[in-house]
């Protein structure tokens, strides 16, 4: 049995980081619902109540009875799950006249506590919280306190395994996090670590074989790292019944439909490709409001993946390579619990397919150990994300075979520019975008009145917040000679210095 750590999610912002950081120390966790703790499971070792934006005092407010978990499990409330454990104990809460956010420095420390071995006052942890627990129930007593915060950690008397935080041990700027964090994993909810990318494979192989048994699994290969791995687990759990299906929409990048599916097949998958380009160029012929091409091409994609798919007529499965982080949705954006986004919407049910998700408990870099794990090259796991419309969300305005043409060119020196000057893995994500406008140049004694092409490369780690990539002048000059030169029809290239926000990754 895999043991495990349960998060309690109250709707923080950091609650993710919290199982990231858990993870990390090669332990299981699972994040949940605040009030969905899995009373009735024997793997639970110990139990992690996240923050919220909320004030226990809030109508809105998650609560639940700590008088489930105290003395049942080790317990570790941090910032609001600190203030509800004490504030629903007898202890007293309130609101600070203004929200305390930012870095604090430990003043004292209570060594003896074992949640706080190996930290010395003046370590530094993170705040932010607007409301402060001023005054502890006779059950608990302070550990740590701040100059500010006098009640920064503390800890339940006569032995019982409970402990609360002020503070976000999980945020990278609390230099004594991890050391906290792994104090409560290990040495007191007894981890034996032994989370990793084998031990997932071989106990995801044997769940999967349990799960699908003889069944036939269908499968939507993207080229991208979820869709892979997850297609190279269920190979080595079923083999032949799997059958992954890869659709050529002709808008993704040079050579990359032929180079994926000889990388599919050395991986020994079953793979059926279909070219629908033609298909979608005449879909999409005239349009030019983004939207309605991302729509064009979502309806498109699942239609020929329902077409292809339901020439395997036994199929009873359809596989994606949903992650951690697509299901997981804080409550307090949208009060509703978890969310699973399916990268085909809509084909499970139109098809009556069950659906098969394994990477849904994991985050992107363990997708990618896993990968690795499993053999998959490093070109495959290593590679950029690209957007599922592809190269029609970086075509403004009309998109037709011969503009795709011209910007693959384009890409295709941009991406091995990177490649050949040790840029590639610096960046997030790179690509080139053709721009709906003509500027006046001159080549050789000719005058030109060409496209012009803008390059883009973000540095990130989660695509929510991206900054433009500072990258070399001399590469920027070279690989602009190089597409001006041998990319017929473009005369101009420009760098877009945009951060997300304001700007999106992607141009449309
Ligand atoms: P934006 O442009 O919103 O992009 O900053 C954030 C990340 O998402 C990718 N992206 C998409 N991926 N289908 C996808 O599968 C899409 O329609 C899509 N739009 C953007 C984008 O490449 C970046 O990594």
């Amino acid at each position: 049995m895999q043991e495990k750590i349960i998060i309690l999610d109250f709707g923080s912002q950091t609650t993710q980081l919290i199982g990231r950081r858990v993870r990390e120390l090669n332990t299981y966790c699972e994040i949940v619902p605040y009030n969905k703790f899995p009373y009735d499971d024997p793997s639970v070792i110990g139990v992690i109540l996240s923050g919220s934006p909320f004030s226990v005092y809030d109508d809105k407010s998650f609560k639940i009875d700590v008088n489930t978990l105290r003395g049942k499990y080790p317990v570790l409330g941090i910032c609001y799950g600190a203030q509800l454990m004490a504030w629903e104990t007898g202890g007293n809460v309130e609101g600070a006249p203004s929200r305390e956010y930012g870095r604090a420095r430990l003043a004292k420390v209570d060594s003896s506590s074992p949640l706080l071995k190996g930290i010395e006052p003046g370590a530094q942890v993170w705040m932010s919280h607007g409301d402060t627990i001023t005054a502890l129930p006779d059950l608990f007593h302070i550990v740590a306190s701040t100059e500010d915060v006098p009640i920064a950690a503390y800890q339940a008397n006569d032995g019982e395994k409970t402990w609360g935080v002020q503070f976000h041990p999980e945020v990278y700027h609390s230099e004594c996090g991890m050391q906290l964090l792994r104090n409560f994993v290990v040495d007191i909810c007894g981890s034996h670590c032994d989370w990793s990318a084998a031990s997932f494979i071989e106990s995801t192989v044997k769940e999967l074989r349990e799960q699908l048994g003889d069944d036939r699994v269908i499968l939507g290969l993207s080229g991208g790292v979820d869709s892979s791995v997850a297609a190279v687990l269920l190979n080595k759990a079923i083999g032949k019944n799997l059958t992954c299906i890869f659709v050529d929409h002709g808008m993704l990048r040079k050579d990359e439909f032929k180079n994926v599916m000889r990388d599919y097949e050395c991986l020994g998958l079953n793979v059926i490709g279909v070219d629908a380009s033609a298909e979608f160029f005449a879909q999409l012929a005239g349009v030019t409001d983004p939207e309605k091409k991302r729509k064009i091409i979502g309806k498109g994609f699942i239609d020929v993946f329902d077409r292809e798919a339901s020439k395997i007529t036994d199929a009873k499965w359809l596989a994606q390579g949903t992650i951690y982080p697509d299901c997981i949705e804080s409550l307090s954006i949208t009060g509703t619990t978890i969310k699973s986004h399916h990268n085909v919407g809509g084909l499970p049910e139109k098809m009556n397919l069950k659906l098969c998700e394994p990477l849904r408990l994991l985050f992107k870099d363990e997708v990618r150990a896993v990968g690795r794990e499993l053999g998959i090259p490093e070109h495959l796991i290593g590679r950029h994300p690209f957007p599922g419309p592809g190269l029609a969300v970086r075509i403004l305005g009309d998109i037709t075979p011969e503009k795709v043409a011209v910007l693959q060119e384009a890409d295709h020196i941009f991406i091995q520019g990177l490649r050949d000057w040790g840029l590639y893995d610096k960046v997030w994500q790179a690509g080139a975008i053709l721009l709906p406008v003509q500027s006046v140049g001159v080549m050789g004694d000719e005058r030109t009145y060409e496209r012009a092409v803008a390059l883009r490369a973000v540095t990130s780690t989660d695509a929510m917040t991206a900054d433009w990539a500072h990258l070399p002048y001399d590469f920027m000059a070279s690989v602009s000679n190089e597409i001006i030169n041998k990319v017929r029809g473009v005369n101009r290239v420009c760098y877009d210095i945009s951060s997300k926000p304001p700007a999106t990754i992607e141009w449309e």
